[in-house]
């Protein structure tokens, strides 16, 4: 599975084109987007699509979200609604996920949507994300572009450092801004919340008139929803209101530590400080990074949701 060694491109004209060649011709390239960096294929490809599952030890019941440039894009692909015009007009280009029956004729590999007949689609907004997705003029498959289980990257160094030369280029565009992955929503049955992310609750009320349904335990709507995820190599110890000698100390607010989410305790600046924050605690190899409580509203609701499992017994 390992290749030569990874190829870092710039996010110029020639680095895209470059980007855009390798991913036509089923080779995995890593991209930056505002949330976290995606490995993507083309998602036409079963080979393609496969080597991202094995690039990251990925368990192969659980989906991709497939990448388009634009609405039209998308709608190629999915049985469209009301309400999914409603939310993307709302917040595409940008963080959030929508599942949506699959067009039957869709040239989507079943590999990515784990034999299902919904199909997550997201229109990116990075400007590096969308050039992209232009340069290869496919659906692209991307799951965030990290070992499964392991810390979202929000840095092309990150992506180096947990997929090395699993990953035949990564295109550096410097770090994401959101931090956090992409909100899903299921639009599928009646609107479902299937992981909080960059686009809070809130937000979607307003759009949708009232609060999306919470998750249950299916099996299926909760697939990358393992309990343990986005670990650290440290133990890591929640709501810490005051440190203990020996730890790595993650604060937010007006709190002494080793490292500040976000001094004035903004939730978005916290949510973009996140991962890479937490891979700089984990670089120094401590036995537990503890970190300060984060208020559980707007973006802290993802903030915690992933801390919670960064947390989970392994
Ligand atoms: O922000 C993001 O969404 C990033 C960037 C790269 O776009 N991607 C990302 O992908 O977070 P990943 O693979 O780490 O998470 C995708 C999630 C998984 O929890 C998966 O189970 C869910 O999407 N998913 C994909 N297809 C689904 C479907 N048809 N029904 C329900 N959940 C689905
Ligand atoms: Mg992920």
């Amino acid at each position: 599975m390992a290749g030569p060694v990874t190829q870092i491109l710039c996010a110029d004209e020639a680095g895209l084109a470059e980007a855009g060649r390798m991913l036509r011709a089923g080779q995995l390239v890593a991209f930056p987007t505002e949330t976290v960096y995606g490995l993507g294929a083309d998602a036409g490809n079963d080979r393609a699509v496969a080597s991202i599952f094995d690039a990251k030890g990925r368990p192969r019941f659980n989906p991709l979200i497939v990448h388009l440039p634009d609405i039209e894009a998308v709608q190629a692909l999915v049985e469209w609604s009301g309400v999914a015009q409603a939310v993307a007009e709302a917040f595409w280009p940008g963080p959030l996920t929508l599942v949506l029956p699959m067009r039957p004729e869709a040239r989507i590999s079943k590999l990515a949507t784990a034999g299902l007949d919904t199909l997550a689609v997201r229109v990116p907004a990075a400007p590096v994300a969308r050039d992209v997705l232009r340069a290869a003029g496919r659906p692209i498959a991307a799951p965030s572009a990290n070992p499964s289980g392991k810390m979202s990257p929000t840095s092309a160094e990150h992506v180096v450092r947990g997929l090395g030369n699993r990953v035949a280029a990564v295109i550096d565009g410097g770090r994401c801004t959101v931090g956090v992955e992409s909100t899903i929503l299921g639009l599928a049955g009646r609107p479902t919340l299937l992981r909080p992310g960059g686009i809070t609750e809130d937000a979607l009320a307003e759009v949708l008139g009232r609060r999306p349904a919470a998750r249950k335990g299916e099996a299926i709507s909760a697939p990358g929803q393992l309990r343990s995820h986005y670990a650290p190599g440290a133990r890591v110890r929640l709501n810490a209101a005051e440190w203990h000698a020996g730890e790595a100390r993650l604060g937010f607010g007006d709190v002494e530590s080793d490292l500040n989410l976000s001094p004035n305790g903004d939730l978005t600046e916290a949510a973009a400080n996140l991962f890479e924050y937490l891979h700089r605690l984990d670089v120094e190899n401590p036995d537990v990074i503890a970190i300060s409580p984060i208020p559980h509203l707007g973006l802290g609701v993802a903030i915690n949701d992933r801390l919670s499992r960064a947390a989970a017994d392994r």
